[in-house]
């Protein structure tokens, strides 16, 4: 899989393209995809790595400025051992392989979730990638590993307990806004947009809280058959929606 050069030209041409300020993708059926070809799940995330790294480069290329995708999700642990182990020693390789490509391409790499039952080796190549890349100021590539979004309110509201517990807070003093410093995501933009492949239409406890004015697109593709094509239709559906944040209609720019 890679980026047509054509494709981007053309793209560059259509003036009312949005592109999301923060995109999040639930990246669905590496499985499916690997069944369909007889092959191995393993091999569906394999791919499903391939795809995520052209998925990086069009974000680079297209000016998006948070992209967030969920690769391994809480509720994952029930699966096999050996395919828990896989997708561990996935992130292993995929920091091994990209990470000085990420660099050179000025992107910050964050990675969301609990540290708590991650091996304490895996823990210091986390905070090693986000150290190397803390600098970069382009993309903000948020990897969702071991993250649940119920875990991640919880673990919020945790630390705001603490702080009201040791009298650095008051309950009154307690708004929208407390909570969202207490989030993995703090800082960070709400995604704009988020996209699901494999034809599921669910959101899977993924980013709860920052998904409330988050508009959905489901795409019928496995995620590893997700390319440019894919991802410049989603644009255009993108485009065309009213974000009413509640409110009326408002003109478009
Ligand atoms: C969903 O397909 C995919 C996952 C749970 C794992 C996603 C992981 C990657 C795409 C690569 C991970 C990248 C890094 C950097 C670790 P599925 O297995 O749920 O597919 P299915 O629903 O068809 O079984």
């Amino acid at each position: 899989m890679s980026i047509d050069p054509a494709i981007t030209a053309e793209l560059a041409q259509r003036p009312r393209l949005r592109i999301p300020a923060h995109l999040g993708v639930i990246m669905d059926g590496n499985g499916r995809w690997a069944k369909a070809r007889g092959k191995r799940r393993t091999e569906g995330h394999i791919e499903g790595v391939k795809s995520l790294r052209n998925l990086v480069e069009l974000c680079i290329n297209y000016g998006v400025g948070h992209l967030t995708v969920f690769s391994f999700s809480s509720e994952n642990w029930t699966r096999p051992r050996e395919e828990v182990a896989f997708i561990f020693n996935l992130l292993r390789r995929f920091v091994a392989s990209d990470l000085q490509k990420l660099i050179r391409n000025n992107v910050r790499v964050r990675i969301i979730g609990t540290r708590e039952g991650l091996e304490p080796s895996l823990v210091r190549l986390i905070d090693d990638v986000e150290a190397k890349t803390s600098g970069n100021t382009g993309l903000v590539l948020v990897v969702a590993f071991n993250y649940g979004g119920k875990a991640e309110i919880a673990e919020a509201t945790r630390r705001l307990a603490r702080e009201v517990a040791a009298g650095r807070l008051s309950p009154e003093a307690i708004t929208e806004q407390t909570i969202e410093s207490a989030l993995y995501t703090a800082g960070m933009p709400d995604p704009d947009l988020i996209i699901r492949t494999s034809g599921e239409q669910r959101i899977s406890n993924f980013l709860l809280w920052q998904a409330a004015y988050s508009e959905f697109v489901f795409v019928d593709e496995n995620w590893p058959d997700f390319d440019e094509q894919s991802f410049l239709r989603v644009l255009e559906i993108f485009s065309m929606r009213d974000r009413r944040f509640g409110g009326i209609e408002v003109a478009r720019p």
